[in-house]
């Protein structure tokens, strides 16, 4: 009753921030994202009779809200395997934890794939993907390689809200540069921030009535392999929802100066003709989407601005899978 999976982080071209249902986690709207390649997380999950309770240990650490979080999510895959034995988990991430790099999205979705393959439930992606999105929302993405769509759905009990692949890595290779600004916790943590915006931001139903137009932009984009189309609507999609969370009260601002600064290093590079748009999630890191062969440029450049304490470069990856145990 044992297997360790793998999964990367995906950045949000088009964002998912709202709810429809907190309790079984139901995205007001869709969203588009693209997974990483260079990011990992492993987790490893072992189900024993001898234990009392779940153990779940990530990045080294015991964390109580953690622990209750991957529990919820292993009880509906020990439902689905009609027993009630416990499990270890030990999760570790190749990178910074909760600064904005979608460490949920990874963490949740190698969860999803290593408790199904130890429990041997041969679950598909999809059911895989719906079981992600209980841990958190942007995990169903991470399920699947390349460029992702997620469905918001219609349906009470969330089993039409799942990710699918619109197109592979390997077909438009991109690369995404980030550009971390802080390594320290985010202040405020996604849920909340959600719940937040959705019952103080007076731009909370325009932004939702947004997605589905920048949705259709996005993928007519993707489906062209056009790059400025799909840089527009991205930069315009991410802007929109920290606008919305700038006028909650009290407002959620996951910006800092540097933050602003390296937007504005990506505006003057796109001014110079260079093939590059930005994206910032919640957190203060920034996320420059560019061709391959603009890469190394967009780097330097970033690397340059006051403030930036790393650079991480990635081109998009596959989706979650099981290194070891049953898939
Ligand atoms: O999946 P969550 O609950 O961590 O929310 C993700 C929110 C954003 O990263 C800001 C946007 C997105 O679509 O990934």
């Amino acid at each position: 009753m044992y297997a360790a999976a793998e999964a990367q982080p995906n950045v949000a071209l088009i964002k998912y921030w709202g709810k429809r249902n907190d309790a079984l986690n139901l995205p007001a709207a869709g969203s588009l994202s693209i997974t990483l390649d260079a990011l990992h997380t492993q987790t490893t999950v072992h189900f024993d009779a001898t234990l009392a309770d779940d153990d779940v240990v990530v990045n080294g650490k015991r964390d109580p809200d953690q622990a209750r979080r991957v529990g919820a999510v292993l009880d509906l895959l020990r439902a689905r395997a009609g027993i009630a034995t416990r499990a270890r988990v030990r999760s570790t991430n190749d990178f910074p934890t909760s600064a904005g790099l979608a460490s949920s999205a990874s963490g949740f979705a190698a969860l999803a794939a290593a408790a199904n393959g130890a429990l041997g439930l041969g679950l598909d992606a999809r059911e895989l993907s719906i079981l992600a999105r209980r841990g958190s929302g942007s995990a169903a993405r991470s399920i699947f390689g390349g460029y992702v769509e997620m469905a918001a759905g219609t349906r009470d009990d969330g089993e039409d809200a799942f990710a699918s692949p619109l197109l592979d890595a390997s077909t438009w290779p991109l690369t995404v540069v980030i550009a971390i600004t802080s390594h320290a916790p985010k202040a405020i943590g996604s849920r909340a921030g959600m719940r937040a915006s959705q019952r103080t931001s007076r731009y909370y139903g325009d932004w939702i009535a947004s997605v589905p137009n920048d949705l259709a932009i996005a993928r007519a984009a993707i489906a062209a392999r056009d790059f400025e189309q799909l840089a527009a609507v991205s930069e315009a999609s991410c802007l929109a929802m920290h606008a919305m969370m700038l006028a909650a009260h009290p407002a959620i601002i996951y910006w800092n100066g540097t933050t602003l600064d390296c937007i504005q290093r990506i505006r003057a590079l796109q001014a110079d003709g260079v093939n590059v748009f930005f994206t910032v999630d919640a957190g203060p890191q920034v996320k420059a989407v560019c061709l391959p062969d603009a890469a190394a440029h967009v780097a330097d450049a970033l690397r340059e601005v006051a403030g930036v304490e790393d650079v991480l470069l990635s081109g998009l990856g596959d989706g979650a899978r099981v290194l070891e145990g049953r898939a």
